[in-house]
Order: structure tokens, then C-alpha cells, then sequence
């Protein structure tokens, strides 16, 4: 928190708001692009990307400054009060409302509760609906154009109309809802515990499997999963583009194989192989993650540079390689702006919640190759620009 004095702060926020969004104003002008108005048929992506380097960063700065200005106007007490609501966006996944609500026009409570009923079997009364996606509604998530009416706008129809974006409410809310519910119970049950069967996973589902192995068991939630990933690999700082394929001289690996562990449905490897030509990439996972869905994911154009294969990390590798790529399978914190830390922070509690899992620093990094094997020499770590994922290097040197 700023060490300046609270009006004197509000004041400097308000000019920062000011001044960034007129940067940011400027350049959509010049372009002859607007911004989007939160309504059905507007952008769903507000449009600068990262290459726009001055005005991506005055927006990053307009969502910094804007939140900050927003909770100390707020005060602490009720910005409170308004955390921890996720059961309305549950709802609406488990009753696939997005789906149910035409893309236009509006529908009544009466009229979309029966319409979930004819399409999921699920009944839920109108007033129940009409609580919830009210409540949603305050989070621009679908609205009221007149009195009973329901209607999308943008944010409620991607739910309808994105499959990544409705995995990852669905992963989230379906999913690991139960999980985060059970964390601190995990924690108190097993105080000392890094076990990766001892978590909130485990209390919620009432099972003693690690959090991957289990999720492999249903198959609808093994690619909700896998598709919730593959959303997150597309945010902001997380974007493959941005990170893997340009954070990496893959160019001065020609010809070369690379097996990525803990590919999944080989998203990063298809991205790096369409940049660099001259690769070939072998991508692991375990076998509930080799659905006939994910095999067919890979484009057949690249299916002979990109193969999709079942291996288990802690076993031996099978597979000599020039590189072997772990993306989001190790975690490492960076030192980055509220909106970065935000995210890490997020995932840091998702990896509690579900392995038991910790971050590691610079030096936990350098000390775990050492001890792993004095064979491996750590060579650097770097976090690309425009990305908020570090590469850490090591090589082996038998
Ligand atoms: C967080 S995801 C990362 C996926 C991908 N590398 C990416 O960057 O988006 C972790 C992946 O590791 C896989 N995984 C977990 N345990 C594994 C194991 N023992 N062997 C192989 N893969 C595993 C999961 O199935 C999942 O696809």
C-alpha cells in the first residue's frame, strides 16, 4: 500500500486515471477503433494487445489505479462485504443458463425456468432464478432490459458461445468449488502435510487420489480441465504467444525433437511448431487426458510434427530429446504489477487447494537441480517481456 497520505493518494489516482485514459483514448482514435460497450453484440476483448506497448500499459495502469480509487472509496468494511460471491456464476453454469437464454432478444423467469427444465432436466423455481441472476447481474453477468426480461450481454453470452470461457466457470465453479470449500480444512486435518492426497480435493470428493489422477476419472471433467488451461494459457501475461513461443530461441534448435511433460492437449506445442518449422514435439500426459476429444485437437496439418503420447513424469523418460519443455507444471513467483501478482497469487491458492503444492524462488530453483542430480547445470532464468511466466534453464551434462 502507498505510504502517501490518503486524499493526497485519491487525488494522484484520479490524475493517473486521467491522463492514461486519454493515452489510451488517443491511440484507439487514431486508429478509428472504440472501446466496447459491455453490450451483446460489442468486442469481448478490449483492443490493444501487448505489441501496442504505451497504451497496454496505461490501461494495465487504468485497471490498477481505477480498483485501487474504487476500494478506498469503498472503505475496507464493505469491500468486505462484497468479496467471496461466486454461487450465482455456479448456478448458472450448473443449470446451463447461458445456453438456455436466447442470444437475442430476452426471455421471462418464468419462461427460462422452464426452458432449463425441457433442456437439463433440472428444475429450479423462478424466484430462485431470479435471486441468483440478479445477483449475477450485478456483475455484468446478463441484465434486465425491462421488469422479469432477461437477456446476454457480452459477458453472459461467451458462457453461451465460448467453450474455453464456459470450461473454466465450469472447472472453477462445478468443479473445484467444493475443493476451495474444504482448503483450510485440508490445512487444519493435515497440518504438516505436502502430500498431494491431503488436500481440499481429497475432503470435498471424499477420495484418497491426487487431484490429477482423480479429475481422469470422469471424463467431462478431465477436458473441462484441460480446455480451463488451455483459457488460462490465452489471458493476459499467460498468452502463448507471448511467453513460450517468442520467450525462447527455438530457432537455434533446428531440426531438433522436444518433448513437452505435462502437455496436455499439446496447445503449446502446436503453437511453437506453427512459429518454428523445423521442430517436432512429443507431447506427454497421463492417459485420461488422451480422450479421442484430445487427440483429435491437434490439427491434422501438424499431426506428424506434433504427436500426443501417454507418459507419466515420475517414471523414466523414454524419449531422447535435444530440450524437454514443463510449461505450468512448476511454479516460480515474479516480482510484477498488482494485476500479475493478482493472477500468481490466484494460482498459488489453486495449487494448495488441489497438490499441495508451493512456489519455488530463484535460489529453491538453483538448490533443487543441484540435489536432484549434480549433472543438471542450471544455466538462467528469464521472464519474457510481455509474459508473466519465467523459463528456467538447466542442461544435462552426464
Ligand atoms: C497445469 S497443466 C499445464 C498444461 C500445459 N503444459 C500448459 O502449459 O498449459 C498440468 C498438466 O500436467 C499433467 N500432469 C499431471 N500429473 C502428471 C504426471 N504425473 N505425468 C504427466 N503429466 C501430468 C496434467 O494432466 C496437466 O495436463
Amino acid at each position: 500500500m502507498s505510504s502517501v497520505a490518503p486524499i493526497e493518494r485519491m487525488a494522484r489516482l484520479s490524475a493517473l486515471i486521467t491522463d492514461t485514459t486519454k493515452i489510451l483514448t488517443d491511440f484507439l482514435a487514431a486508429k478509428g477503433i472504440d472501446a466496447h460497450s459491455l453490450s451483446v453484440d460489442d468486442l469481448a476483448d478490449f483492443p490493444v494487445s501487448p505489441v501496442d506497448s504505451k497504451p497496454f500499459k496505461a490501461r494495465t495502469e487504468i485497471i490498477e489505479a481505477t480498483r485501487e480509487l474504487h476500494d478506498i472509496a469503498l472503505g475496507p468494511r464493505e469491500s468486505l462485504r462484497a468479496l467471496a460471491w461466486g454461487l450465482s456464476l455456479q448456478a448458472i453454469w450448473e443449470f446451463k443458463i447461458a445456453e438456455a437464454v436466447p442470444t437475442s432478444g430476452s426471455i421471462t423467469f418464468d419462461e427460462l425456468a422452464a426452458k432449463i427444465r425441457e433442456r437439463t432436466g433440472k428444475g429450479i423455481l423462478p424466484f430462485k432464478l431470479r435471486i441468483l441472476l440478479r445477483h449475477a447481474m450485478t456483475s455484468r453477468v446478463f441484465c434486465e432490459p425491462q421488469k422479469g426480461q432477461v437477456a446476454h450481454i457480452q459477458m453472459s453470452r461467451l458462457l453461451a458461445t465460448n467453450p474455453k470461457s464456459k470450461a473454466r466457470v465450469g472447472f472453477l465453479t462445478g468443479d473445484l468449488f467444493p475443493a476451495f470449500a474444504n482448503a483450510v480444512n485440508a490445512v487444519k486435518r493435515w497440518p504438516g502435510s505436502q502430500e498431494s492426497n491431503e488436500t481440499g480435493v481429497n475432503i470435498a470428493y471424499d477420495q484418497s487420489l491426487p487431484f490429477y489422477n482423480f479429475i481422469q476419472l470422469d471424463e467431462g471433467r478431465a477436458m473441462r480441465y484441460s480446455r480451463a488451461i488451455e483459457s488460462h494459457g490465452s489471458s493476459e501475461g499467460t498468452e502463448i504467444s507471448h511467453g513460450v513461443v517468442d520467450g525462447y530461441p527455438w530457432g537455434e534448435l533446428v531440426d531438433a525433437t522436444v518433448v513437452d511433460m505435462g502437455g496436455n492437449m499439446g496447445y503449446v506445442s502446436v503453437a511453437i511448431v506453427q512459429a518454428f518449422p523445423k521442430l517436432k514435439f512429443v507431447v506427454q500426459d497421463t492417459e485420461g487426458m488422451r480422450s479421442a476429444d484430445a487427440l483429435a485437437s491437434v490439427p491434422q496439418s501438424l499431426q506428424n510434427r506434433v504427436e500426443l503420447t501417454i507418459h507419466d513424469f515420475f517414471d523414466a523418460q523414454p524419449v531422447v530429446a535435444e530440450a524437454y519443455l514443463f510449461r505450468h507444471v512448476f511454479h516460480k513467483p515474479g516480482k510484477s504489477s498488482y494485476l500479475s501478482e493478482r493472477t500468481i497469487r490466484m494460482l498459488d491458492v489453486v495449487m494448495l487447494t488441489v497438490t499441495n503444492s508451493r512456489e519455488r524462488e530463484l535460489d529453491d530453483w538453483r538448490d533443487l537441480f543441484r540435489i536432484a542430480d549434480p549433472r543438471y547445470k542450471f544455466m538462467r532464468a528469464w521472464k519474457p517481456t510481455k509474459s508473466q511466466l519465467w523459463f528456467i534453464e538447466a542442461e544435462w551434462d552426464p
